[in-house]
């Protein structure tokens, strides 16, 4: 198994650009379902999600390309027999869950295991389900599988609003039946995120018509079929405002090529306040700071709000600043599993439900530690960028599911981070 092995104390300096971003290709993959041509996508991250994706489509009917440059093209067997997402797959990736909705709309059969247990806490389906329900497709839960079937799905008006708000795969997975359905569908309460405003714009593109992009109601007129487009993913906020944070973490000078400013507002604006010098020149976002950060209270809510995505590598961040920062997730309330192992780094964080109460101390100490999820090990590499001595962070894994390329960027920047076989 490999680690990571991060000797901190040094400022990042430099200029690093943003890959596609993971969470837009994902279901953009699965409306490869719903299309009678090729899908040509450019920008797709080379991660492991999108392999096990493009897996799972081949095991769909899918016939999957990848070429060189981050382009990829994918073209369905139009009403395959082949409709069955099985476990084996499902557990190890829940993105698996956007296939649904394509199968339901397009072949009218779907055979989708529901997704294994989840570090970052309780995931369920149930928008997902309603949305579809509403739309007319038959949906049971037998032996793990949602099992269902439907004649043409019909337009219908509905609500999804969850008990922490928006989903964002379940407007993907509704949003990408109701474009096949017939008639009119109203989506109250849908996902703003930019990767679903993304996924709009590739149904758009592929001859759907869809209302109100990017606001909590989509209105869409269903139609008969779907052609083949060409689209580029949008670059990853993600992973961009995980090195916008390990500037400003490690008091740095950090340029971020691709990153786009209204999709991380929000995190634009937390840095400022934390006194960071953030600003946009032609496509980048820069970062810098000369001094020790300020504390804040920072909560994380849907789009355009604190993204639930950076939550951890923010909380890495603050466990230097000046101060006291209140930390509340409220989008998974249990997502806190980096608070352990930041500990272990010399971190004073006290968990207190869905809120974590930090309190900033001089430095961190490097430490060996241990990646949980995907962005509680992205939190564990700013703290290790930023903590005296040597951090060796194992289960990397989690890691490459989500940052292409992380040691050469960061390397890059003058990080001191490398990979090593650990057997
Ligand atoms: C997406 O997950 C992302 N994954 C997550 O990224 C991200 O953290 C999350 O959105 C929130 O922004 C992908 O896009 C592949 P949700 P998703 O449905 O769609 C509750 C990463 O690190 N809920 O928007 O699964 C749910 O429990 C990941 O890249 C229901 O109650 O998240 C949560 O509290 C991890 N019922 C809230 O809604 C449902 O049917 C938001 O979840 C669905 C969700």
């Amino acid at each position: 198994m490999d680690a990571l092995i991060i000797t901190g104390g040094r400022r990042l300096t430099g200029k690093v650009r943003a890959g596609g971003a993971k969470n837009a290709a994902l279901p953009i993959m699965a409306t490869s379902i719903l299309a009678d041509g090729p899908l040509v996508l450019r920008g797709v991250p080379d991660l492991a999600d999108i392999r096990t994706m493009a897996r799972l489509l081949g095991l769909l009917g899918v016939k999957v390309e990848r070429k060189r440059g981050g382009t990829m093209v994918l073209q369905s067997a139009g009403r395959s027999p082949k409709n069955r997402a099985p476990y084996d797959i499902m557990r190890t990736m829940r993105a698996g869950i956007c296939v649904l909705g394509p199968l339901v709309a397009r072949r009218g059969a779907a055979e989708v295991s529901l997704p294994g247990g989840c570090a970052i806490g309780d995931r369920p389906v149930d928008l997902h389900l309603k949305g579809l329900r509403a739309l007319g497709a038959r949906l049971e839960v037998e032996h793990g599988y949602i099992v269902g079937s439907c004649q043409r799905l019909r337009g219908a008006e509905m609500y999804l609003g969850g008990p922490f708000g928006s989903s964002v795969t379940g407007t993907a997975n509704v949003l990408m039946a109701a474009v096949l359905a017939e008639g009119t569908t109203v989506i109250d309460a849908a996902a703003c995120e930019p990767e679903v405003q993304d996924l709009a714009h590739v149904l758009v593109k592929m001859g759907a018509t869809i209302e109100g992009i990017g606001s909590p109601r989509l209105v869409v007129e269903g139609v008969d079929r779907l052609h083949g487009c060409e689209h580029r993913v949008i670059p990853d906020r993600v992973e961009a405002g995980t090195y916008l944070v390990a500037g400003a973490a490690t008091r740095g000078d950090v340029t971020v090529d691709g990153a786009r400013w209204d999709d991380l507002f929000a995190l634009v604006n937390t840095l400022r306040e934390m006194g960071a010098d953030v600003e946009r020149l032609d496509g980048t976002i820069r970062v810098s700071a000369r001094r020790r950060l300020a504390s804040i209270d920072v909560t994380t809510l849907p789009f355009p709000g604190f993204p639930t995505d950076l939550q951890a590598q923010m909380m890495a961040a603050l466990t230097v600043a000046d101060g006291i920062s209140v930390v509340t997730e409220k989008i998974f309330p249990d997502r806190f599993m980096h608070v352990a192992e930041l500990g272990r780094m010399g971190a004073r964080i006290r968990k207190q439900g869905n809120a974590a109460v930090v309190h900033g101390t001089e430095q961190l100490s490097g430490a060996p530690v241990m990646a949980s999820d995907l962005r509680a090990s992205a939190a564990l590499v700013v703290a290790g960028l930023m903590a005296e001595g040597k951090t060796t962070i194992s289960r990397i894994y989690h890691l490459d599911r989500g940052y292409e390329g992380l040691e050469r960027k960061l390397r890059s920047l003058g990080g001191r981070i490398r990979r090593i076989n650990m057997r």
